[in-house]
């Protein structure tokens, strides 16, 4: 064990009371007889890794080992925030850990486990996992050369600072997806910090990630077009803003409460196929690009009205010319 960490003065009390406690207080990553507390590396310490190495630290769930990022002031700013740990900033005075986790920007996980691989940074047989969205666990299978367990989970949460973050964790939903070992340590971990999780397949993990995207970031997007769209009929931004509040607060009401295809209202599923002529053809005049975002969006509200079963044939064959 790396001297930083056995002079670490933040163990919980509870483990230097009873070497037995942990298995209480934590779960099934500690069997009977293996009362020792798991090591970690962090790997790139931002949001994330400071958030949940802060939360592993504070339950006693692992014993943080040690800190790389790419500066040396970020890392001992990490470590004082998580109140434990040696912080480093060089792979090359990386000491090998049980688990190592990969909280670096995606686009550098691939490339960093094949260097922890490389230059014999990966206790044989240990965990490695990064917490992506939109990487599947197969990013980390270089390390599978250390017969290590490769596991991926992601917190469905948006982690804008760490202090918050330690406040807000519990009550995340986390997808988590790799090796049946991996998994089965992972989910007594998150779960010990209050995730709540649910599988992923690393096959279908991209889709996964699309449909947050669509939902979240997408969605605001269309706030935004909407607000120029009021604007363009002379509201100023602040009063497009203020009326649309109570209109899409109720509206994801509904849709929480009652699905999609019950939620929708409107001149589509009412089957009023001159309001929507007219408003395709203002779309179109005004701006290209919004009429062909009208028309696109169009015509999946027409495919909702016509799971809800409540417009005509009629209406429906005349939206699709017109939304075509
Ligand atoms: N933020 C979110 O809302 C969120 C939510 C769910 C999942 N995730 C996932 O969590 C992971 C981490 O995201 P994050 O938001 O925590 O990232 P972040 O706040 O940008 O932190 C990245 C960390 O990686 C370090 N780093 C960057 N490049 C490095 C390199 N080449 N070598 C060593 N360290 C390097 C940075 O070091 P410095 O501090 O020195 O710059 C920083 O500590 C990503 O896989 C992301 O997809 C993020």
């Amino acid at each position: 064990m790396l001297s930083g960490v056995t002079k670490s003065s933040n163990i919980p009390i509870c483990f230097k009371i009873s070497p037995l406690l942990p298995k209480l207080l934590c779960g099934k990553a500690y069997s009977f007889f293996d009362n020792q507390m798991k090591t970690i590396n962090i790997i790139g310490a931002g949001r994330v890794g400071q958030t949940l190495a802060h939360l592993w630290k504070d339950q006693g769930f692992f014993t943080i080992q040690q800190i790389l990022t790419r500066s040396s002031t970020s890392a001992e700013k990490a470590v004082a925030f998580i109140g434990q740990g040696l912080p480093i900033d060089s792979l090359d005075d990386l000491q090998p850990a049980d688990l190592t986790l990969i909280s670096l920007p995606d686009q550098f996980i691939e490339e960093i486990s094949l260097e922890l691989v490389q230059k014999g940074k990966l206790k044989k047989q240990s965990l490695v996992f990064h917490c992506s969205g939109s990487l599947a666990s197969n990013v980390l299978l270089s390390c599978r050369k250390r017969e290590c367990s490769i596991a991926s989970v992601h917190p469905v949460k948006s982690f804008a600072d760490p202090q918050s973050m330690v406040q807000n964790f519990a009550g995340t939903w986390c997808g988590i997806e790799g090796d049946e070992q991996a998994q089965e340590t992972l989910k007594g971990a998150f779960e010990a910090i209050g995730g709540l999780l649910f599988d992923l397949k690393a096959e279908t993990k991209i889709h996964y990630h699309t449909a947050s995207v669509m939902v979240c970031n997408y969605l605001v997007t269309l706030m935004d077009r909407g607000v120029e769209t009021y604007k363009k009929a002379g509201l100023p931004e602040a009063v497009a803003l203020q009326l649309m509040e109570p209109l899409v607060r109720g509206t994801m009401d509904n849709v929480f409460q009652l699905g999609p295809v019950a939620a929708l209202t409107g001149p589509i599923t009412r089957g009023d196929t001159q309001v929507i002529a007219k408003q395709e053809e203002a779309m179109e005049q005004w701006d290209e690009d919004m009429g062909t975002l009208y028309r696109t969006l169009g015509r999946f509200t027409l495919n909702l009205a016509e799971r809800q079963g409540g417009i005509s044939k009629q209406a429906l064959s005349r939206l699709q010319d017109i939304l075509t």
